[in-house]
């Protein structure tokens, strides 16, 4: 039965395809989508891996105050919210980016391939899908990976793309006491079993190709752009003009150049920077951040920015950006929350 001040929220599905959903005082969009057997993108349920991000078209969706959520407060003055955290005082429209067909995460098993140390704290994890299991994913996704031994799931980007399936390689950034960390750096050996779960996030490569991209990363933020640069790489037709600005923290920290350059062969219509906090004596790198990297005469009010790394950077990146002349729909960015 139905209480006479639940709200009636329409979601509407980038296919065009349209379901209403009743939402009770007290009861989360997510909640009553679930109840309602609709089965939604999320991951965390609890606001923190913008799986379940909306935008409001008309009425109100209102996130929960006092809920610390990824989502930036320019995020939400745009209409966006995070469906797991908010509630729904009056009728509402709310529109999603992904179609109503989308099957959502699955879980997966897969094999380690090889792991590597690119610095003293990132490794390379690369996996292989077992037999007849499948994971398909948008560049710039992210899975969880189950700590094996445990009941602890950690979030990774993809560094890799769609076309390197079954193959999955993650950039990891190992923390001194992070469950994760301490396998890898102990346990961890080839052709060990890992549980996958995914994919998640709304942070992906979106179909503009027509326009210039700058593309914004701080350390392992890296790995998803590489997974979008290779997907466009791999794509018919013109490449964009795409400037990708990485910063480390110094030159012991730095990693994946080679990597880099092999992607500027491979795409004439990239130039990569490479920005470091720390210099000492003579670098063929610049001193400074990945944001202040970026100039006046590197956009144009059609550029696309994809951002990923910590929130200073975001937030940092978020305002240079518009400074410069990016409108700020044209900006996407994946903030890094440690869960380690
Ligand atoms: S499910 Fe809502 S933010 Fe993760």
């Amino acid at each position: 039965m139905t209480s006479a001040a639940a709200s009636h929220v329409v979601c509407r599905f980038s296919d065009e395809v349209e379901t209403s959903i009743e939402v009770l005082p007290g009861q989360t969009v997510l909640e009553s989508a679930i109840a309602n057997d609709l089965p939604l993108m999320h991951q965390c349920r609890s606001g923190t891996c913008g799986s379940c991000m909306a935008k409001v078209v008309s009425g109100d969706v209102e996130m929960r105050s006092g809920v610390a959520t990824s989502l930036l407060a320019r995020e939400q003055s745009e209409g966006l919210r995070l469906l797991c955290v908010s509630d729904a005082p009056s009728d509402a429209i709310i529109q999603f980016d992904y179609p109503s067909t989308s099957s959502g995460p699955v879980k997966v098993n897969a094999f380690v391939d090889a792991l590597d140390w690119l610095a003293s704290d990132v490794a390379h994890l690369k996996l292989e899908l077992a037999e007849g299991q499948w994971l398909d994913f948008t560049p710039g996704q992210f899975v969880r990976l189950r700590v094996p031994g445990t009941n602890d799931w950690r979030s990774y980007s993809l560094v890799s793309s769609e076309q390197a399936l079954p193959k999955l390689e993650f950039l990891i950034r190992c923390l001194p006491e992070g469950k994760m960390s301490e396998y890898l750096r102990g346990d961890a050996a080839v052709d060990q079993v890992l549980e996958i779960e995914g994919p998640f996030g709304s942070f992906y490569l979106r179909d503009d190709m027509g326009a210039d991209h700058i593309m914004i990363a701080g350390g392992t933020g890296v790995a998803p752009m590489i997974s979008m640069l290779d997907t466009m790489r791999h794509k018919s037709g013109r490449k964009p003009k795409t400037l990708l600005s990485f910063g480390c923290a110094d030159e012991s920290a730095l990693f994946f150049t080679e990597e880099l350059d092999l992607r500027t062969f491979w795409m004439r219509t990239l130039e990569v920077r490479i920005s470091l906090d720390r210099i000492d004596g003579d670098s063929e790198y610049a001193e400074g951040n990945p944001v202040n990297a970026i100039q006046a005469g590197d956009v144009n009010e059609d550029t696309v920015a994809y951002l990923c790394g910590p929130p200073p950077m975001i937030d940092a990146a978020f305002s240079h950006l518009e400074s410069l002349g990016l409108r700020s729909e044209n900006i996407r960015a994946e903030q890094f929350l440690s869960s380690e």
